[in-house]
């Protein structure tokens, strides 16, 4: 059954990757309890319909920072984009600027920032982690800004990573992993022609240009393991502050405390964010946490907003509830992996269609005027939400 464009091209993925990948992707932190609450959390929100008003001239787009975004989403952060297609992240930016949203690229990435950067006429966003080894922070930086990169994205939801026992089932770790990884994709030809033998380097480009070596990926993801850094703190953040000229945004808030905390440090935004169920699984969905974050620092800086979005309508949820604008991760990737850039321009033009049908049928003309009031909230479902929002329609 078709439910979505995600569902859909999450059945191709699955169909054209070799497992380990797949469950990579698909996967979450423990029991996976927070991955589920992202996305049934979001579809248990009822729109309202509004009906009659003249919604002949609906406009999608938006701004952050004084760039526009044609409608408002952005490409989330995948590290190993490369490796889910050939040179996975200039796909997936390539898609994003035809569409005329932002892509981030990970820290983590297959190609590095001098790769993606160059073949898009839009600045790239850029995503950095907290890493034990502040040299090659510093050096990502420098790299990024003279790529023109203006949107930091600084991810603080990892100072160690979440345990996700998928990984150890499917092959991308645990026992044999490198020959189940081996037979996993001679098994699949498709992928394997495409990603395994076109597609190298596969290495994580950013780190690689830093150490100056080239190694393999199973290197440099044992280096990432052993750089996260579980001291850190606001205070670390502020050499960084100092330097970047640009808009800062802090990935992975999930408590309105937190929020207040990003504010007090002169964050232009923040992503209210659980990493997409990857890091403490049995936290809030985002969706969930969303509006006491909206209600405690909405207007002080610019709330984005992932985890668990698989349609056009869930954008319109979560800006009713108090977002800006929101990102994308598992719906764009599955769309790359199963048809590369193509499929990721396709899911985005699905995505504006379902915004503008759920805008139109609420009778909402701008994201501007989205608010709680599109939202026909259902008094049972939502009784827990209620207490974190003041003003229920
Ligand atoms: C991620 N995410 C992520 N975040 C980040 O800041 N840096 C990274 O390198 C990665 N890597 C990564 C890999 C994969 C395979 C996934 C699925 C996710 C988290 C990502 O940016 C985003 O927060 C979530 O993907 C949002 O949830 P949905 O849209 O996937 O449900």
């Amino acid at each position: 059954m078709i439910i979505s464009a995600s569902t859909d091209y999450r059945e191709a993925a699955r169909r054209k990757l070799p497992p380990f990948l797949f469950h990579y992707i698909d996967g979450g932190a423990y029991a996976e309890h927070t991955l589920r609450r992202n996305v049934g959390d979001l579809a248990d929100i009822a729109l309202r319909q509004r009906v009659l008003r003249n919604m002949s001239d609906l406009s999608v787009n938006t701004e952050l920072w004084g760039e526009k975004l044609d409608i408002p989403v952005v490409l989330a952060p995948v590290g190993l984009t490369g490796m889910f297609a050939r040179r996975g992240e200039v796909q997936a930016a390539r898609a994003a600027t035809r569409k005329g949203v932002p892509f981030t690229l990970s820290t983590v990435s297959v190609c590095p920032i001098e790769e993606v950067a160059p073949a898009i006429e839009r600045p790239i966003w850029f995503q950095l982690y907290v890493l034990r080894d502040r040299g090659f922070m510093k050096n990502a930086l420098e790299r990024a800004q003279a790529a023109g990169v203006k949107t930091l994205v600084f991810t603080v939801d990892m100072p160690v990573p979440g345990a996700r026992y998928r990984d150890a089932h499917s092959g991308m770790s645990g026992p044999h992993a490198e020959f189940r990884r081996l037979l996993q994709a001679v098994t699949h030809p498709a992928w394997a022609w495409d990603v395994g033998v076109n597609g190298r380097p596969h290495d994580l480009g950013n780190v690689s240009r830093y150490l100056g070596k080239a190694t393999g990926l199973k290197d440099y993801i044992g280096w990432l393991g052993a750089n996260f850094d579980p001291s850190i703190s606001w205070q670390d953040l502020e050499w960084i502050r100092d330097f970047w000229k640009g808009p800062i945004v802090i990935k992975g808030i999930l408590d309105p405390a937190d929020a207040r905390d990003a504010v007090g440090f002169g964050a232009d935004g923040i992503i209210v964010s659980n990493h997409g169920g990857r890091q403490l699984d049995g936290v809030l969905s985002s969706v969930r946490a969303l509006p006491a974050i909206a209600e405690a620092v909405g207007g002080d800086l610019k709330i984005l907003v992932d985890g668990g979005v698989r349609t056009g309508l869930d954008v319109v949820r979560l800006i009713a509830l108090g977002a800006d604008a929101v990102l994308i991760g598992r719906a764009f990737v599955y769309a790359l992996a199963a048809a590369g850039e193509a499929g990721v321009v396709n899911l985005l033009e699905l995505f504006e269609k379902e915004l503008r049908v759920a805008m139109t049928l609420t009778g909402v003309k701008s994201i501007a005027e989205l608010d709680r009031s599109s939202l026909a909230i259902d008094p049972e479902l939502t009784k827990a939400i209620a207490a974190e929002v003041k003003q229920v329609p």
